[in-house]
């Protein structure tokens, strides 16, 4: 069978590999991929710049498919059903794990980047990441949930609920989702970036005000905004240097930041603003336990994959939209792999 692999910078073949086989008396399952979404740690990890990644790897962490072969010890799961895979296996025994974090786990592993992912035909995973989908749902929609978790991750983290003021920095791809989570959730959302185009699309996903920076003033757009309180929650999708140090200023009193980038540059940040506001900042990686709330979501038409998914290509021309993604990424929100 194919597999996509990543050898080491900028170096990824597309190699024949053996097909997983299940061990006896298996609590796991093999599921025949039928759609992989490119995310942007993807490529970072193509261009060797995925400070956790491990090589060489078969990249992927956003895929589902369908169970073909079930391990005898695998109850609640059939051949023929539809899934999501949740990308991580963690230990459930340490202390993140007893804190309901298993996904800062001490011995965290994410597939597609400690273990081999979803560029594949076929994968063996543990039944416990399986989480299952209505059949209706089409795959390219299906395939939209693992990143939507990592929206409701942020959210649920910066506690995003009905009648706060919610700012995100960054109306790319995670920008977008979370902005359509925090609507979801109620709240009313200003998002910013420096390129129109993406701000347009903000609007159609309802956010309520939109602001480039490149011609506005942030700060005083949130105080018009917000009577002068500024945002209850700051969620930082851009992930710059300025943008983390800005999120400090544009929390309101009693506000919450929520910074997503894995950014090793340090930054300045005066200890007033959190002093005096008593700010609370919620780091969010990956996710927790936000499979099933997205997937019902998902299955109820309340998050879709309207706009978001830009492109699909066979696994037989991975190295094209890689490329695409590199030199045009204007023209790529959500490029999925297809089996
Ligand atoms: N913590 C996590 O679990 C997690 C998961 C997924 C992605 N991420 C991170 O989230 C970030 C966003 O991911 P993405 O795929 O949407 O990336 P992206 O590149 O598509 O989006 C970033 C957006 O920020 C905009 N931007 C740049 N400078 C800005 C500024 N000064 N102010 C406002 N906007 C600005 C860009 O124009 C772009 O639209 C990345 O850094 C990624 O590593 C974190
Ligand atoms: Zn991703
Ligand atoms: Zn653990």
């Amino acid at each position: 069978m194919l597999a996509a692999k990543v050898f080491g910078k900028e170096d990824l073949r597309l190699v024949e590999v053996e097909r997983p086989v299940l061990s006896k008396d298996s609590t796991e399952v093999i599921v025949k991929v039928k759609a992989a979404g490119i995310c942007g740690s993807d490529i970072h990890i193509y261009h060797g710049e995925n400070p956790f990644a491990t090589l060489p790897r078969v990249i992927g962490h956003e895929f589902v498919g369908e169970v073909v072969e079930i391990g005898n010890k695998v109850s609640g799961l059939e051949v023929g059903d539809h899934i999501v895979i949740e990308p991580i296996t963690y230990c459930g025994k340490c202390y993140a794990c007893r804190q309901g974090m298993p996904n800062v786990c001490k011995e965290l592993k994410v597939s597609g980047v400690h273990v081999d992912g979803g560029m594949q035909e076929y994968v063996k995973i543990d039944a416990k990441q399986a989480h299952k989908i209505d059949k209706k749902v089409p795959w390219t929609t299906a395939v939209l949930a693992e990143p939507y978790t990592i929206a409701g991750n942020a959210t649920t983290r910066g506690k995003v609920e009905l009648g706060k003021t919610v700012l995100i920095q960054g109306a790319g791809t995670i920008g977008q989702l979370i902005l359509r989570m925090a609507k979801a959730k109620g709240a009313s959302v200003m998002i910013t970036d420096v390129l129109d185009s993406r701000l347009e699309f903000a609007k159609l996903n309802g956010a309520d005000k939109v602001v480039n920076v490149l011609n506005s003033d942030v700060g005083e757009k949130l105080n018009e905004w917000t009577n002068y309180e500024k945002a209850n929650v700051v969620i930082d999708a851009a992930c710059t240097r300025q943008t983390f140090e800005n999120c400090f200023e544009y929390a309101s009193i009693a506000g919450a930041i929520v910074p997503l980038g894995m950014s090793e540059e340090p930054s300045q940040i005066a200890q007033k603003p959190i002093m005096q506001k008593q700010l609370t900042i919620y780091g969010s990686r990956l996710q927790a336990y936000q499979f099933a709330p997205v997937i019902k979501a998902i299955e109820e038409g309340l998050l879709t994959d309207e706009g978001i998914v830009t492109q699909t290509f066979s696994i037989h021309d991975i190295q094209d939209a890689i490329n695409l993604i590199n030199k045009e990424p204007d023209k790529v929100r959500k490029a999925v792999i297809t089996f």
